[in-house]
């Protein structure tokens, strides 16, 4: 019998298969091997990488695989690669939609081009749409010289859509290598920064330029690196080892946030006894009013699982703010740390404060304000700075939260300051005080110094003994009303947890307007 040949000819949508998965692979490879093992060289993961970790397995759908430049001057048109130096899509993290883009390095050193701008502007406008968060991976050499000004076209283009989505959806900006120029400004309008020690760089103006001038010296680290921006300047809020553990804190960030504007602040039940009382924070508190402690402490004995997610924990370290679980609600937490300049408010704390407890607001998260502040810092630099100004950010912040807003006044809540942090009187829903709380108008040694000035140094003890009865404690704001309760510190756990079931259908809108005007 004559044998069958078969001969291996393959039919027309095999053929497209083929040449898809050519494209595809072409498009994966960005600038290339070359340039690949150049990034890895670098200590640098590629655009892909970075976001197969960030997402949950198989989760990204990548949108605009195959879109190519238009750009013809410097013989642009010879090198046209797929995608065109961005990575942009949706996925999950913890089950939970995202968008993303990234910057890929290895093309054209992940310039920004009109094509690539309109890819990045596709994702924001889904974002906005859908209401789901956008995190944006930094690495890139700016506007895409060859393109000129239709680059710059494209940042504008970028940088309107971030403020359209500003207080609609949380948006995250890590910041994995290079970030300069204009370009800084889209970060700069996202809710949170996260940079990478060594590996990222922000700046207007880099040392160069500097260098010519205002004729300084500096390293590109010192003017910009994580540290700088972590500590000094205030324009990121998280610092990490490397990219794996940047990208696993925007994960855990995202849990504490809900999707949208419209959404309520997540809930994630814990194991952790609502009743579970602190023992130690029955003497947290010094008995000296002038002793330290750490507000830390305070915070996570109270939260489940003591599990505390600080934001800028290295700026402005006299404002502790983060965010935390507690009775298995997302709450966003603002406390004075007496560790430091005594909790004092100063221009950098307010700031931070503000900016944190305008985010909470935007995003329906209830604020637990824990409140032990001597006051404003006085002296010329800070009156120079602007601390009226810059101060009148967070009380600001504070008055125009509609959020349930809960207070604990652990010790000193003096002067102005009283009123600003979450008083009763700016629409705090509940105001607790311990028995320790001082509320007066200022410290007592400062009072009798005013009130007695000329009296002798027995006079003045009587006199500092007497304010100290009278004024030192919480009984006058509590006789007038302005606290609600009076409580043991090891039931703050249970007490907060109660005053946010109580708020939590609360409606509050403030008069209808275009927007207010921030003293900014
Ligand atoms: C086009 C660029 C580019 C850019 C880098 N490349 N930046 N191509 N436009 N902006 C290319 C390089 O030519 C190189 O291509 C490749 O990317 C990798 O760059 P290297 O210089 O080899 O890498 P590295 O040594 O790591 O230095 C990275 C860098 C440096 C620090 C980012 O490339 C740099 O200084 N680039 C220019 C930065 C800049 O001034 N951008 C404009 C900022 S102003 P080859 O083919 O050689 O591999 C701006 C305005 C925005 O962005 C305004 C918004 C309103």
């Amino acid at each position: 019998m004559k044998k069958e040949i078969k001969t291996e000819t393959k039919s027309n949508s095999e053929h497209k298969m083929e040449e898809f998965e050519k494209r595809n692979k072409l498009a994966e490879a960005g600038g290339g091997e070359d340039r690949i093992k150049k990034q890895h060289e670098s200590g640098k993961l590629t655009v892909r990488e970075r976001i197969n970790i960030l997402l949950d397995n198989g989760t990204f759908n990548e949108l605009d695989k195959f879109v190519l430049h238009n750009a013809t001057d410097f013989d642009m048109s010879k090198t046209r690669i797929p995608g065109d130096g961005v990575v942009s899509g949706y996925g999950k993290i913890d089950g939970r939609l995202v968008y993303v883009f990234g910057f890929d390095f290895t093309v054209f050193g992940g310039s920004l081009s009109r094509t690539n701008a309109d890819k990045i502007i596709k994702v924001q406008k889904l974002s906005i749409r859908n209401g789901a968060p956008i995190i944006a991976l930094n690495d890139s050499g700016g506007a895409r010289i060859q393109e000129g000004v239709a680059s710059l076209g494209g940042y504008a283009d970028i940088f309107y859509l971030n403020t359209m989505s500003s207080g609609v959806v949380p948006q995250i900006s890590a910041i994995m290598g290079p970030c300069a120029g204009g370009a800084v400004y889209s970060p700069a309008i996202t809710d949170f920064v996260f940079m990478v020690k060594e590996k990222s760089h922000m700046f207007v103006t880099g040392p160069e330029v500097i260098k010519t001038v205002t004729h300084e010296d500096v390293t590109k680290e010192e003017l910009g690196g994580a540290m700088t921006h972590n500590s000094k300047s205030g324009v990121a809020h998280f610092i990490s080892e490397n990219e794996e553990s940047t990208l696993m804190l925007i994960r855990e960030l995202l849990q504490f946030l809900p999707s949208n504007n419209m959404d309520d602040s997540p809930y994630r039940p814990s194991l952790d006894d609502v009743h579970r009382e602190s023992e130690k924070l029955q003497t947290l508190i010094p008995e000296d009013p002038n002793k330290p402690y750490d507000m830390k402490e305070l915070i996570t004995a109270v939260v489940d699982n003591e599990y505390f997610f600080e934001v800028m924990p290295f700026f402005a370290q006299n404002i502790v703010v983060g965010f935390a679980f507690l009775g298995g609600k997302s709450v966003g937490i603002v406390a004075n740390q007496p560790a430091v300049l005594a909790g004092v408010l100063d221009v950098d704390a307010s700031i931070k404060g503000a900016r944190f407890v305008r985010f909470c607001d935007a995003f329906n998260i209830p604020l637990i304000t824990f409140e032990d502040v001597p006051g404003f810092l006085p002296g010329t630099t800070q009156e120079h700075l602007g601390i009226i100004r810059n101060g009148a950010k967070l009380l600001y912040a504070f008055c125009e939260a509609t959020v349930p807003k809960i207070t604990v006044i652990t010790r000193k809540a003096y002067g102005g300051a009283y009123c600003v942090m979450s008083s009763k009187h700016i629409g705090g829903d509940v105001n607790m005080a311990y028995p320790t709380a001082e509320i007066a108008v200022m410290g007592p040694e400062g009072a009798v110094n005013i009130l007695y000035r000329s009296a002798d140094a027995e006079g003045k003890k009587v006199a500092l003994d007497d304010y100290k009865e009278n004024f030192a404690n919480p009984y006058q704001a509590a006789a007038l009303g302005y606290i609600d309760e009076i409580i043991l510190p090891r039931q703050t756990r249970i007490k907060l947890i109660h005053a946010l079931e109580m708020t939590q259908n609360k409606t509050l809108s403030n008069p209808p307007k275009k927007h207010g005007n921030i003293p900014l």
